[in-house]
């Protein structure tokens, strides 16, 4: 390159055949159909990252084809703005805002000059370009549309908690009147999930025995917990820990996450912490021969959630 080619101008001091015009490539036509064909390869990859995304590919080859599409798209686009757009320098003079018609000419003619050809191929890299772009814009979308997993549904709202279900420990034996002391904590579920696919977190259930006498924890809930048994969601309203620990003497429940204490004969009010509300009470009787069953679901939603934003 000569110190001439070096030397910045401006658009209106170049003549139409100005080397500065014309790409940096010696053949053109040539890197044109080799971008092409990167465009091309490119694109195929991204649609075969679509397709293994889909079909549930080995990771390798999700990896190989977003790679691959990627690599030939980015080596188009560089080789493109290296070797086929006019190689320059050129400066336009800082005190004039628009091009003047001189080199509105001066640069139509040398547009003129290269010929029609050279701005249908440009076209066709173009849509090409676009092709492959838009290939990746698509299948950029599966990976969100297809891992978000299902709905939620009403499984944010309710549990497996049902009016008449059975309340059972971790092994599937159902809880009957007699079976815990004063002062015990048993955790439990509702009768077919405990230990199974079925159940779901939010059925845990932490049963205490409070006392020997049916006691009411809040108003309008004079028959929830019979014979001295409380049942609690065992799902903390702070961030979701289990509320294992029971300190018997002072009738807390404790988070051990974040040490959130429940008043279990009071509806399990927070006393101390973070929680922000109440672990949820499940609504309790004893049948006739004896065991402990649900009045319902409960009655409002079971630990953090979204619910927390209203
Ligand atoms: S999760 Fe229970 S206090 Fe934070």
């Amino acid at each position: 390159m000569t110190d001439e080619h070096r030397t910045p101008v401006s658009l209106s001091g170049l003549a139409a055949n100005d080397p500065r015009l014309q790409p940096a490539a010696r053949n053109p036509e040539l890197v044109e159909r080799v971008i092409g064909v990167c465009f091309i390869v490119g694109t195929l990859c991204l649609a075969g990252f679509g397709a293994c995304y889909w079909i549930d590919a080995q990771p390798w080859k999700l990896g190989a084809t977003l790679g691959g599409g990627l690599l030939f798209l980015g080596i188009g686009i560089v080789a493109w703005g290296k070797y086929l757009m006019p190689r320059g320098p050129f400066v336009e003079e800082r005190h004039t805002l628009a091009n003047s018609e001189a080199d509105r000419n001066a640069l139509a003619a040398a547009i003129v000059e290269r010929g029609g050809g050279v701005m249908q191929r440009r076209k066709l890299l173009g849509g090409l370009l676009g092709g492959g772009m838009g290939i990746f814009g698509i299948v950029a979308l599966f990976p969100l549309l297809r891992s978000l997993g299902p709905l939620p549904k009403e499984t944010l709202q309710h549990t497996d908690w049902r009016s008449g279900s059975y309340v059972v420990d971790q092994t599937g034996r159902r809880v009957q009147v007699g079976d815990l002391a004063v002062g015990s904590i048993e955790t439990v579920f509702p009768e077919g999930t405990e230990n199974s696919d079925r159940g779901q977190a939010v059925d845990q259930t932490v049963l205490i025995r409070v006392s020997n006498e049916a006691f009411t924890t809040k108003k309008g809930r004079e028959t929830w917990a019979p014979h001295g048994y409380v049942a609690y969601s065992k799902v903390c309203t702070h961030l979701g820990c289990p509320v294992g620990l029971y300190e018997q003497e002072l009738q807390l429940l404790v988070c051990p996450c974040h040490q959130s204490m429940f008043n279990v004969t009071n509806g399990a009010v927070p006393q101390f912490g973070p929680a922000p509300r109440p672990l949820p009470q499940l609504p309790l009787y004893v049948d006739s021969s004896g065991y402990l069953r649900s009045q319902s679901d409960y009655h409002e939603a079971v630990g953090p959630g979204f619910w927390e934003r209203s």
